[in-house]
């Protein structure tokens, strides 16, 4: 990450290490420290051939995402370079050039002007906000590139058949940044389902508790809040979890319901006297756990990353939050998105899922259950128990036993990242574990549960045998 922590690194900072290490213990009967069965199938992790040379790219939107993808180029060199940028955010830009000695003809402020020039890579890296998704990937593929896309897609189901439709057109490579399909977690998920071993699924119930201080920078103050300009929640936040539902139980979405709404992040709930800003002296500010101030800088809550200013130090972020966009009382925000949300699923072949997005849950992570036809999976993102109903039999698989990297979505991140430069070096779209077009799969749905929200949980979409 270009300026931001992970997620573990905000959980030693926050002195919760032990909570974090105490999750797997909400697994019933599974040990700290228990091997990983060896009756578990093997997954194939992280065996990609390096390319030829390295995959060229040019990044726009050198934030969070794109600075992460910046940084991946200095790991795997031989497969991954970044030789443009465009960027408006001076800082942001001066980062890139710096980091990747990028040549000044190759240096934008906005991404239109990236086009201006010939084709000088091979893949442009769309990780802009949610609203700037369409214009640049669909620039990027009418001028030959290939494209790594951050997810999601883009903001209608309109436009992301269009996108679809140009990429077929010319035979571009675009892989979707579901980073959750490169995760160990769920690829051993996903194998011991496809291995047969407890039968076919018969139902996934499926949590993504974003985690009260995530979501009240990301989904309240931040990018993701309002509808209009990033997405509805179920895909700026849950696209990942549909897709991941997809993939694992591996037939077609038929039909989706839904209900939520925004409960707690509202004016009516402001504390008495809140103010705008929280600078402008709050009755609450001891003990109100949003307190800007206390968030971002004197308890450090969260990544200061979004807060925009060349100075990083603590006096320059303070007076940002004084008027700005994340120094602004939680419940006094222009958010209209889901802090709950409750999501059905109907699967090809009458398997059925739940899919819950929490904002008010005290600690992140996925928890998912899988019930099958001869046993369960029961899984934290971090260990998962496979029980098997006769002969009784429990195998658990602890990632941190695992022998893998798990930072970064799990260890997803890097393995995406691999995974896109060996398809484009093939020139192989089939290649690619989350590729557009099965990418559409989640964003449909995502589309149908929202439209489904606003008509009273009516279902939505086709049934299918
Ligand atoms: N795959 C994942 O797990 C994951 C995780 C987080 C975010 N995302 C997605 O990644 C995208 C970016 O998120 P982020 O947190 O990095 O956001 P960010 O705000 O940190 O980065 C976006 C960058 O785009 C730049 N930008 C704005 N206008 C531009 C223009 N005209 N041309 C070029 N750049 C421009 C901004 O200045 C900013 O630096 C979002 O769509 C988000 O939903 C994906």
């Amino acid at each position: 990450m270009a300026e931001g922590w992970s997620r573990r690194q905000f959980i030693e900072r926050l002195g919760l290490a032990g909570l974090a290490a105490a999750v797997p213990l909400t697994l019933r009967g599974t040990k700290r420290g228990q091997e990983n069965s060896p009756d578990l199938p093997k997954i194939e992790i992280g065996n990609y051939p390096k390319p030829d040379r390295p995959i060229t790219a040019v990044v726009c939107g050198y934030g969070g995402r794109g600075g992460y993808y910046g940084w991946m180029a200095g790991q795997i060199p031989e497969e991954w370079q970044i030789v443009g940028v465009a960027e408006p955010i001076g800082y942001r830009r001066d980062a890139a050039i710096k980091l990747h000695k990028i040549a000044p003809e190759n240096t934008f402020t906005t991404w239109e002007h990236v086009f201006n020039r010939p084709k000088f890579a091979d893949a442009i890296v769309v990780s802009t906000q949610d609203a700037m998704h369409t214009g640049p990937t669909l620039k990027a593929i009418e001028m030959g590139y290939d494209v790594l896309l951050e997810k999601p897609i883009a903001q209608s189901w309109r436009e992301c058949e269009a996108i679809l439709k140009a990429a077929q057109k010319n035979k571009s490579i675009v892989g979707v940044c579901h980073v959750l399909r490169y995760a160990p977690y769920f690829m051993m998920m996903r194998e011991v389902i496809r291995s047969g071993m407890i039968g076919d699924v018969v139902s996934v119930q499926h949590l993504e508790p974003v985690e009260h201080h995530h979501f009240s920078h990301s989904y309240v103050r931040g990018p993701w809040g309002n509808k209009r300009k990033s997405n509805p929640v179920i895909l700026s936040k849950s696209c990942h979890d549909l897709d991941i539902l997809a993939y694992i139980i591996g037939k077609p979405i038929t039909r989706v319901s839904a209900f939520g709404d925004l409960s707690w992040f509202r004016k009516e709930n402001a504390p008495k006297g809140a103010p705008m800003f929280c600078s402008e002296g709050c009755p609450v500010e001891k003990t109100c756990p949003y307190y800007a101030q206390d968030f971002y800088v004197h308890k450090r809550k969260w990544d200061t990353h979004h807060i925009i200013t060349p100075d990083r130090s603590d006096p320059s972020i303070l007076r940002e939050l004084e008027k700005g966009q994340y120094g602004r009382c939680v419940y006094h925000c222009d958010n209209d998105v889901c802090d709950h949300m409750v999501t059905n699923l109907e699967f090809g072949g009458g398997a059925t899922a739940s899919l819950q997005v929490e904002a008010m849950f005290a600690e992140g992570g996925r928890r998912t259950r899988v019930f099958c036809q001869k046993g369960h999976i029961e899984g934290d993102m971090t260990v998962m128990q496979v029980v098997q109903f006769e002969p009784g039999k429990v195998h658990v698989w602890d990632g941190r036993k695992a022998n893998v990297d798990l930072s970064g979505h799990g260890g997803g991140d890097m393995r995406l990242v691999r995974d896109f430069c060996q398809a484009v070096s093939k020139r192989d779209a089939n290649l690619l574990t989350s590729s557009l077009s099965n990418s559409m799969e989640s964003h449909r749905a995502g589309f149908l549960a929202e439209e489904s929200r606003l008509q009273g949980g009516q279902p939505r979409g086709v049934r299918r045998a």
